[in-house]
Formats: C-alpha cells, structure tokens, sequence
C-alpha cells in the first residue's frame, strides 16, 4: 500500500508532540513514452505515480533545516547559511534543492520534520527527482513562495546536476512537479509546455520492477548525450529536436552506424511520442501500444540502452493477451519497465507477467498497477 498523509502525520506527532504545519507530498512517476528525448528538446509522455516522497513540516525561527528520514532512522541538519557539499547521502538532495532556489534569488526560512517515500531507489522510477521537488515544495510553503512548476522543476534539475553531480533532462523534476491526477504530461521539453492527455478508457498501468538495479547508467547516460551533440552538429544544429526524420533520411548515410542508430532513435521517438499522445487522445489503446512496442525496440536496438532483465519483462508482459504494449522506462540499464494493459484484466497480468519473468530469469520481480496522481502539492 502507498504511503497516506496519515502515517507521515503520524510519525511527526510523535517526534514533536503536535501535528505538522503542512504535509508534502511529491511523487516519482513512470515514462509512457519519449525515452532519451528531453536533453534533446524533445517530447516526454510521462506519468506522476502514486508512489512518492512525503514531508511533514513546522517552521523554525532560525534558519535551519532538521529532518528526520523515517527510511533510514537518521537526522539530517543544516544551516541555510552555510550549505556544503559534503556528499552525505540523503540529505545532500535537500541542500542541493535549497541551494539551488536560494542561488536563484529565492529568500528561504528554516523549518523541521520527518521525510518518507515509498519510490523505490536506484529504480528508474525518479526517487531523487520526488525528493528534490519535495524539498522545493517544504521550502516554499515555509518561505511563502509562489509555486511555478516548471521553474521549480528547473531548479530541482539544476540542484541534481551540479550538487549531486548526475546531468539529468528536464523530465523527472517536471513531471514530479506538474503531475495531474488521471492524465499523463506530453511536455515539450524545450519550451517547457506540459498538456494533460487522458488515458485510453478501460485501460491501467503496470509497473513491471525487474529487481534488478542499473549499473553505470551515469557514464553510459553521459556517453548517449555526447553521442547526440555529435548527431546534431552533424546535421549543423544543436539539438536533435530541429532533424525531421526526412533530413535523417537524406544524411544519414554519411554518419558512422553508431551516431546514426543514436539518432535514428532520438528523431523517432519525437515523432512517436506526438504520435502517443494523439492516439491517447483518440482513445485508442491499440496504436498507443505499438508505439511503446517500437519504442522498447529502438532503445533495445539502436540507442543500446536496454537490459536483458527488461528485455526479459518486456517480452513477458507483451506475451498476455490484455498487453497493449510494453517498454523499459527511463534511463534503463536495468530498474523497471511498464506496460498499458485491458484494466479488466489487471489482475491475471499482474500474476503471469510475475511468474513468467520470475521463471525466465531467476529474479523475483514487483508487479503492480500504478494509478497517475497530481504532482508536488500540499496535501
Ligand atoms: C533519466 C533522466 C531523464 C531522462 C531519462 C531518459 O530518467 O533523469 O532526464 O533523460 O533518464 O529518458
């Protein structure tokens, strides 16, 4: 069972004697389609999952921030005056996130409480990006801040990027921040537009959790982005968003086959994911489906991102009857995939998908229906 308000507002009142001001919540989310597309500029279809981190929060009068993480029995502290990189773990997301916003200008005041989540780490669900849009939300409800999501987004992104130190898109921190209840986000990752696209009716979403935990994603991750600089500069442009798949076509010829699978992947995946949205729009689960199917190929295929864990779950998943279509979700390497399914059928998925890839592979695997929640809120 997800977290509720209640077990957050619980475990602060015990700490501190009466309940918290404001209760956090922001969540993880899972990628319908649009893989490796944001640091292009190009189109994600993303989801905000019910899975999240939860802050219960009081303000202080001075300027720190103490928070006890109920995950790891462990207090994190420090002072809005004096923010080091000591590269701590857990609390270096909440340091990184305050001093990102109070690099942008932002004046912020202390405040304590007790932090939760139930997205699994290291998943490619966007456990990091839930927490720093956490933080970014404690931090403006205790300062009294206005709440942009996209430019609260910008800056949680900012925060992972040069306080964590991965380079991430735009994605995660977005969809975390903008999330909408029963939709899913087709954002446009260079203007940072975001539209609510509804699901096709009758359909659910499974998250498929190989159990298995990426390896060196980041240096594999940094390696696709200077693979799609290259691309782009080859088509004399800076990002790959500005190629149509005509211009690949007449070009491409010229590229090496590694540059060019990279970008064959990135242009078509653009187009698929419009692609997406539209036929979501339609109610047409069918077509949604294929364009997952060819998305998993492309990432599995051309962009080499893949695992033969979620290859594994994939082919498992796209073997049920009730399966519209299946692919591995966000970074990959390894954490999980997902499909669209007949939601009358979720149960039966659920159970054979489970069994199929434990028997395939060895590994025990999460299966379960994900429903899409609003993003970063006071709840
Ligand atoms: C990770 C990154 C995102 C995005 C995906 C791949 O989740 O954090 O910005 O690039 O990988 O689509």
């Amino acid at each position: 069972m997800p977290i509720e308000k209640a077990d957050v507002v619980a475990h602060f009142t015990k700490r501190f004697g009466q309940p918290p001001r404001w209760v956090i919540r922001a969540p993880g989310r899972v990628n319908l389609i649009g893989e490796h597309t944001d640091y292009n500029d190009g189109f994600v279809l993303p989801l905000a999952i019910d899975r999240a981190v939860w802050i219960a929060l009081r303000p202080r009068d001075d300027r720190r921030i103490a928070v006890y993480s109920v995950d790891y029995d462990q207090t994190g502290e420090f002072s809005l005056d004096d923010l080091r990189n000591e590269k701590a773990g857990w609390i270096e997301y909440l340091k990184g996130t305050a001093w990102s916003l109070q690099d942008a200008g932002f004046a912020l005041t202390g405040w304590e409480g007790v932090l939760q989540g139930d997205v699994p780490l290291g998943a490619g669900l966007s456990s990091s990006a839930a927490l720093e849009m956490a933080t970014a939300r404690a931090l403006a409800a205790a300062g009294n801040l206005d709440w942009n999501p996209a430019k609260m987004a910008k800056l949680g992104q900012r925060a992972e990027n040069k306080w964590v130190g991965v380079n991430c898109g735009i994605m995660d921190q977005l969809i975390s921040a903008a999330g909408r209840a029963n939709h899913a986000l087709l954002i446009d990752c260079r203007t940072l537009d975001t539209q609510p696209v509804p699901f096709p009716p009758g359909t659910a979403v499974v998250v498929l959790d190989t159990s298995t935990r990426r390896g060196l994603v980041d240096s594999a991750y940094n390696e696709r982005r200077s693979q799609c600089e290259a691309a782009a500069k080859f088509f004399g442009v800076s990002v790959l968003r500005d190629v149509t798949m005509k211009q690949f076509q007449q070009k491409a010829g010229r590229l090496d086959d590694v540059t060019r699978r990279r970008a064959l992947h990135v242009i078509g995946e653009n187009d698929r994911t419009v692609q997406a949205a539209a036929a979501m729009r339609r109610g047409d689960a069918v077509e949604t489906g294929r364009l997952m199917n060819e998305s998993h190929r492309s990432l599995r295929d051309d962009f080499e991102v893949s695992s033969d864990a979620l290859n594994a779950m994939v082919e498992c998943a796209s073997a049920h009857a009730a399966c519209y279509g299946a692919r591995m979700t966000g970074a990959g390497f390894g954490g999980c995939a997902m499909a669209l399914i007949r939601a009358d059928a979720a149960e039966d998925f659920v159970a054979k998908t489970a069994a199929a890839y434990e028997k395939k592979t060895g590994h025990k695997p999460a299966v379960y229906v994900c429903h899409a929640t609003n993003g970063a809120e006071i709840v």
